[in-house]
């Protein structure tokens, strides 16, 4: 054997601590905002749906979190992932850049999102809740939470944007399997859902408008819970373990990156990979490029502005501080079902506003472009989410062979598409439109 391409970790180097950006911005993030006073609220505004420990995570000052045994218990089933270097894809490319990837599909719902699921159904059922409603868009996050929610003992109710339930049925299955009730979003359960089927009974749904459901499910039920799957500082928090990893795998591979790159929808999988390395960056003046991957038609930081907005569609929650394309847009029934959020992650939105992070943005057809290459050369078939950060990868990747210079690029493949192959198909047969 002549190239290393696979860098793995033992089980005993699973992180103990989360990492927390917010300890590090050079400038503070601005707080939530009450809707009706616009003063920052207090912890106790949030009570009505996250039980008081996670509350105190997302306000939490601290630089390093202790990540609780049973969470790395259950993190050993898939963690440490794998970090591999794309070395068929850069021949293929002709490139002198070195492509690397870390694979969050080795979990056992196919994505990064069990890492923040699995931290916040433990703290859940340690403070008593009983049962947890969310909403998910193609099923990744809603099959995270169920498999989650499985593991601690807890009910799990989960609304599903409605084109996604009817056209990727599977990831439905995969909830049900673990247990979860699944109900398509906009729902006859709520009364938001209610008013929407009034006015448009085909109406496809949205992320939005799947929170606004979850949240009035939880605000009406004793004992429920609500949990996000991306955007708050929480969930980018538990998906640091992506990065801290990254940085150890680099090191086995002896090379530093020069760009980093992944995919936001709420922007978890890439706060995942980037915070670890952005804490180098403002720290050790580390130089590296930070690139955040977004589709085109759902394009939050590269056409939307920053400011206050609400997080989900009937304006339930607090004003969050982030890049927002308004929360009443209504994204396009795009494949990557996962980047259909109208706002950004409030920090990773802070540090593109810092200059800390870069945004691009591109057409679904691109981006199966690069994921159809990426399969031929390297066998894993990207999700449509993850494809984006894989395009970006590519591009830097060809611009490294028309410089004639070597650039170690990194990213995060957020996730396998074995559940997605209605898009992969459409694809293949011409049909896919941007
Ligand atoms: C595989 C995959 N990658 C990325 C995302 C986008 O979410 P986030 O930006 O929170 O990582 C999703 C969302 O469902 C996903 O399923």
């Amino acid at each position: 054997m002549t190239t290393r391409t696979r860098f793995t970790l033992t089980q005993e180097q699973i992180p103990t601590h989360w990492y927390n950006l917010l300890a590090d911005f050079p400038t503070p993030l601005p707080p939530p905002l009450h809707p009706g006073t616009k003063q920052p609220i207090g912890p106790d505004a949030l009570a009505a749906i996250f039980p008081e420990n996670l509350i105190m995570q997302e306000v939490c000052p601290d630089q390093w979190v202790e990540i609780p045994d049973e969470v790395r218990d259950i993190y050993a089933l898939w963690r440490p992932t794998p970090l591999l270097r794309a070395v068929r894809l850069e021949k293929a490319l002709q490139t002198p850049a070195h492509i690397y990837y870390k694979y969050e599909g080795t979990s056992p719902a196919g994505s990064h999102k069990p890492n923040t699921a699995i931290a916040q159904a433990y703290y859940n059922k340690k403070a008593g809740t009983k049962r947890l409603a969310t909403e998910t868009g193609a099923g990744q996050w809603g099959s995270s939470l169920a498999l989650a929610c499985r593991l601690f003992d807890l009910e799990c109710t989960v609304y599903m944007v409605r084109i996604s339930f009817d056209q990727k049925p599977y990831r439905k299955s995969m909830m049900q399997t673990w247990g979860a009730q699944v109900f398509p979003s906009p729902s006859e359960r709520t009364d938001f859902g209610k008013k929407l089927l009034k006015d448009d009974p085909k109406c496809p749904g949205s992320l939005g408008i799947a929170i606004s459901e979850a949240l009035e499910d939880t605000v009406k039920h004793p004992g429920t819970k609500y949990a996000l799957g991306s955007v708050l500082n929480h969930v980018c928090l538990h998906q640091s373990v992506i990065g801290q990893e990254t940085i150890k795998q680099m090191e086995q591979a002896g090379e530093e990156p020069d760009v980093i790159i992944g995919c936001v929808g709420g922007g978890s999988n890439f706060a995942g990979i980037a915070f670890p390395f952005l804490q180098k960056k403002i720290k050790e003046g580390k130089k590296y490029r930070v690139v955040a991957v977004e589709p085109s038609s759902c394009a939050s930081m590269t056409k939307g502005k920053l400011r206050y907005d609400f997080g989900d569609t009937a304006q339930m929650t607090p004003l969050l501080w982030m890049y927002t394309l308004g929360h009443d847009f209504m994204p396009p029934s795009i494949h990557a079902g996962g980047l259909r959020y109208h706002g950004m992650a409030p920090m990773v939105s802070h540090a593109h506003d810092l200059g800390l992070v870069d945004a691009v943005a591109y057409p679904q057809t691109k981006v199966f472009e690069a994921a159809v290459l990426f399969a031929r050369t390297e066998g894993i078939i990207p999700a449509p989410e993850a494809s984006h950060a894989v395009r970006a990868a590519v591009d830097e990747a060809i611009a490294a062979r028309k410089d004639g210079k070597k650039r170690v690029i990194v990213f995060n493949m957020s996730g396998h598409g074995m559940l997605d192959l209605s898009a992969y198909d459409a694809y293949l047969a011409g049909n896919l439109k941007d």
